[in-house]
Order: C-alpha cells, then structure tokens, then sequence
C-alpha cells in the first residue's frame, strides 16, 4: 500500500534543486497568498488533454510540445506571444497536413520560469555567484544582490502566467487560429527560400482542400475544429512550494490537479523515485511527463511508472527522451522494449535538445542543428525497429529570428552566435530551424504511417 498522499506530503522527502531563500516567512506568507489566487488552469481541460495524449500513446496522434528554456520577465508582450503561437501553429499544420497525423499541441509557455541548475554557483573573471535559477526565483544579472532568490517573483510569475494564458486562449479560439487563415500565419523575417516555397505551397493546398470541402456544400463557419483550435500550457513543476499553492481539488471529482498548467513534468536531475518531486507528481491527475536522460535504467524507470501511473492509464505519462544524438540509438531501445514487456501505455516523445548541448568557441552554450535532426531520425528508426509508435517532439524554440543554434537552412555559424542570442539559459531554435525540424517530422511521419497501412489503404495512398 502506497503512503497516504496529501499535497504538501513531498515536504517529508529528500529533495533537490531547492534555491535557499533567506527569509523563509516571507516565502511561506507569499505561498499562502498564492494558495488563495485563482486556478490559472482547469481541471476539465486537464482532462481533455489526457484524453487527447491517450490517443497519442494508442499511435493515432502525434504531440508538439515546445517553448522556451526559460520564459522571461523581461521579454513579456504580446508580440512575442502571438509570434510563438503562430509558429507553432505552423509547424502543427505542416505536420497534421504533410504528415496526415492529428496534432496535440502543448506549450511551454505560461509557467515554465524554474530552472535546475548543474551547478549551485557561477563562476565568472574570478568572482562566485549563486546560479541564476530562472526568472521565478532570482534574477540573471550578475551581480549578488540579482541572484538572491526572492519569494516576490512568485506572484509575478502567477500574474505573467495568467496573462500569457489569457492571450493564448484568445488566439486559439478568437479567430487567429482559423484555418483560413494558414498564408496569414507566416513570419515576416522567414526569408529562407526554401522553407517559405515549402510552407506556402502547403498553404495553398489547404486553402484548395477548404474551397473544395466548400463549394461541395460543407459550411465550414459550423466547425469549431476548423475555426479554432485547442492549445495547452506545460512546465517543469521544479519549485515545488508554488505547486502546493496551485493544487487544488476538482468539486466534480474530488481529485487533485495541479492548477498552474495543464501539463507538468519531472525534470532529469529531480526523478529520484523515493524524492520530493516524484512524490508531489504521483497525486495530482493532470497528464505528466518525465525526462529520461542517459542515466536513467529500465529497472528504474518500470518502478518510475509504477509509482507515477499505477493503473496504466494511457494519457497520463509521457516518457520524454533526451539522450542526445550519439547515445539515444544505445539507450532507447532498452527502454523501449522493458516498458513494452511490462505492458504500459505511455507516449514516447523525443526531446533533441538537452543531450546535445556544447559549448562554441565563442563561449556561447550552442546545439548544432545537425544533431537535432540526427537525434530525432534515431528516435524514429528505434520505435520503427522496436513497433512503437514515435509519439511526438519537446523542442526550445521561439518564435523570434535569434541565432542561438548553429547550422540548419540559414547555416548559422559559431560566430554568428553573437548577432541575435538572447535565451536567458538553452539555446532555442529559431523560426526557420523549427519549420525545417518540422518538415522533418512531417516525411517520418508519413512513413510510420505507410508502414502500418493495410496493402489496400496503401494502393489507395491513405
Ligand atoms: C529543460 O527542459 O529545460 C531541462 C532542464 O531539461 P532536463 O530536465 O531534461 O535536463
Ligand atoms: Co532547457
């Protein structure tokens, strides 16, 4: 019989990547002030989107889940919004229509301000500094007083989110995000020839495809599916004092969902089974996701699910990979085949940017474009090898023309990192990187489908 679990029962585990905040009343006050603002997210949406990835894990929809490293106080506006979201619009398009794949798409946006940290201080000329620990905690300035993590940021954070979300739920649903407008969604400064022939010639084909649909008598007006589309929030739950304040629970139910988004996961340096954060996750229902980086073992990942989704209920995890482009093809498969073995539901999902971070010349943190896609074809060709389905993406990307990731159509160089770098932690692909990576996608998506079409739906090209 597993322990009784109540929202603050994590406080009685072991527990890392905690900043130490040096007025621990003030930081209690300010957690039950947030324990008495408004959800920002709902518990029914919660479960549409576990509906949603159920049919991601059964093969029969693919996930897109991408944002920033570190969404920052700073960089809050409505262009920077609207840019994100019409990306990834884009790239849901060219895979739902190129790749003939329903998309589940999940930000990382509206919540996703803490950072784990490799290190607990910063070196920089011979001075030391605590790590900066993202926007929610402290701030990235270099200077002592910056980085003294400082419970105030927590209610900016909540208010931040809340705007976010409210302008993301306007665009998904306001018009924005109507298919008719799919030529409108293209960003000004994608000058690359190659991706915008591609995307346009996309674009019209789905303008044809709705003229058709029209003029043989369908009204399109009468399909919310068609008119809007449904966009969810997602980040790391690392801080877990503010997650406590956001738990809530559901009056229909009676079940407790973490209300500060609609997905939450469980970073690579924090899924100690017997820790905090894997206590925390197990009771809340929302959908979760939880990193699986080089070190995690099979053994230890089948208990992972055991404590996390004891009654296999397909939707609820999300396994997301990040080994890195040379060492997913030895990593996955095991992985794979022991979760197959012992019959769980889960959706498999590629993250190709966290194992393949270096560091440039130019001192500049980079992810060469090239080892992206190569992590993302090898997670492809290991579920086409093993009969599982490749389940989705979890990217960095933004929707602003920075130079941060070398290579891709653009061939950002090492020295071109300078021009536009301006992630407050990971290197984020930029529009025409993501749109490529997207294209990628779309072509193994196609060909994960042929392989499992009937001969005569083949013939029939479906
Ligand atoms: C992240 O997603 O920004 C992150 C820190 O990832 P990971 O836990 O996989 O290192
Ligand atoms: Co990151």
């Amino acid at each position: 019989m597993p322990e009784r679990w109540t929202p603050d029962s994590w406080r009685g585990k072991p527990i890392v990547q905690v900043p130490e905040y040096p007025d621990a009343a003030k930081l209690a006050e300010t957690e039950a002030r947030l324990a008495s603002f408004p959800p920002l997210v709902f518990a029914g949406e919660a479960r549409n989107l576990k509906r949603s990835l159920a049919r991601v894990a059964a093969g029969e929809a693919f996930l897109l889940q991408g944002g920033d490293c570190a969404e920052s106080f700073e960089d809050h506006s409505a262009n920077s919004i609207r840019d994100f979201f019409r990306l990834f619009l884009q790239m849901a398009v060219v895979l739902t229509f190129a790749g003939a794949s329903p998309v589940v798409k999940v930000g990382r946006i509206a919540g996703q301000f803490a950072k784990p940290r490799s290190s607990n201080t910063e070196k920089r000329g011979g001075v030391e500094l605590p790590s900066y620990r993202g926007d929610v905690v402290n701030g990235a300035e270099f200077t002592a007083a910056a980085r003294i993590p400082d419970p105030q940021r927590l209610i900016e954070a909540y208010h931040q989110s809340a705007a976010t979300l409210n302008l993301l739920r306007a665009f998904a649903h306001g018009g924005y995000a109507s298919l008719g407008r799919v030529h409108q969604w293209m960003l000004g400064f994608v000058k690359d020839a190659r991706q915008l022939e591609r995307y346009r010639d996309l674009a019209d084909r789905i303008s044809e495809t709705l003229a058709f649909m029209q003029a043989c008598g369908l009204d399109l007006e009468s399909h919310p599916e068609l008119r809007g589309t449904d966009v969810y929030t997602s980040h790391e739950a690392l801080l877990l004092g503010f997650e406590q304040a956001m738990t809530r629970q559901d009056s229909t139910t009676g079940d407790w969902y973490c209300t500060s988004g609609h997905m939450i996961w469980i970073g690579d340096r924090t899924r100690q089974p017997d820790h905090a954060h894997v206590e925390y996750f197990r009771g809340v229902k929302n959908p979760i996701g939880l990193k699986c980086g080089p070190s995690l073992k099979a053994d230890e990942l089948i208990r992972l699910t055991d404590i996390l989704n004891p009654e296999n209920e397909p939707g609820r995890l999300t396994l997301i990979n990040r080994f890195g482009a040379d060492k997913v093809g030895d990593h996955l498969p095991a992985l794979v085949r022991a979760v197959k073995r012992e019959g769980r539901a889960v959706v498999w999902s590629c993250d190709p940017m966290h194992g393949n971070t270096i560091t440039a010349e130019s001192g500049y943190k980079t992810r060469p474009f090239d080892r992206i896609l190569q992590e993302v074809k090898t997670f492809f060709s290991v579920h086409a090898s093993e009969g599982t389905h490749a389940g989705g993406v979890h990217l960095e990307m933004t929707g602003k023309d920075v130079t941060e990731c070398t290579g891709g159509a653009r061939a950002i160089t090492d020295e071109d990192l300078n021009d536009r770098y301006h992630t407050l932690c990971d290197p984020r692909l930029n529009a025409e990187q993501a749109i490529e990576l997207a294209f990628l996608l779309a072509e193994r998506l196609k060909v994960e489908r042929a392989a499992k079409a009937t001969p005569l739906q083949a013939a029939a090209g479906l």
